[in-house]
């Protein structure tokens, strides 16, 4: 028995101490994990990244030809259309009918800048939204269509004020829209996946 003043830390009940070591490395471990969730939440794609302008794929193998799906895209509606060889075909011999045949004056990716606007003949990508005022024209894809007249070749309406546009998007003479429907950039990741927001020539648009 030693007389001694005990010192700080002397007399300390050593397994307590261990107890509480191990325990703040642990409140460690699981604060560091939650640190990292927000991080990995981050990482996934959403929707809200889609809205911001994420790619987005569109698989396209099951659209047969004559058809078109709706997608959105930046928040934007966006027409996909698998065109029939006789509507492809079609689009020859239209210039004199149309406002912007060449498209000089509307908007599009370079590598969309042919008779077909698009990098595949059957498949045309454009932006839904009449470039009058914004409303979404319908499609009369079939040619000669009772209500478009005998020699109406396929394409889409606008309902707002009468707008025609052929099913390369090309506006027709006497519509009161002046462009033809824009073009996103996309590309194709595959023979049958589209990629919206992709450029074919450079990379994430
Ligand atoms: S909004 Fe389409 S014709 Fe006016």
């Amino acid at each position: 028995m030693s007389d001694e003043p005990m010192k700080a830390g002397e007399g300390v009940d050593l397994s307590r101490r261990n107890f509480l070591t191990a325990a703040t490395v642990a409140m460690g471990a699981v604060g560091a994990a939650f640190t990292l969730v927000p991080f990995i939440a981050s990482w996934k794609p959403s929707e809200r990244a889609r809205a911001l302008g994420a790619p987005l794929e569109i698989d396209l193998s099951k659209l047969e030809p004559g058809q078109m799906v709706t997608q959105s895209w930046r928040k934007q509606p966006i027409y996909v259309v698998r065109r029939t060889p006789e509507a492809v075909a079609k689009l020859e011999g239209l210039d004199a009918s149309l406002k912007d045949p060449k498209s000089e004056a509307s908007t599009q990716p370079d590598y969309t800048k042919n008779v077909q606007r698009s990098l595949k003949p059957e498949v045309l990508v454009v932006y839904a939204a009449c470039t009058h005022l914004g409303c979404l024209p319908k499609q009369y894809f079939t040619q000669a269509d009772p209500e478009m007249g005998a020699d109406w070749p396929g394409g889409f309406f606008c309902p707002c004020h009468g707008s025609r546009f052929d099913l390369a998007g090309r506006v027709f003479n006497g519509s009161p829209a002046s462009a033809n429907l824009g073009i996103p950039p996309h590309s194709f990741k595959s023979d049958s996946m589209l990629v919206i927001g992709v450029d074919a020539t450079q990379g994430a648009a």
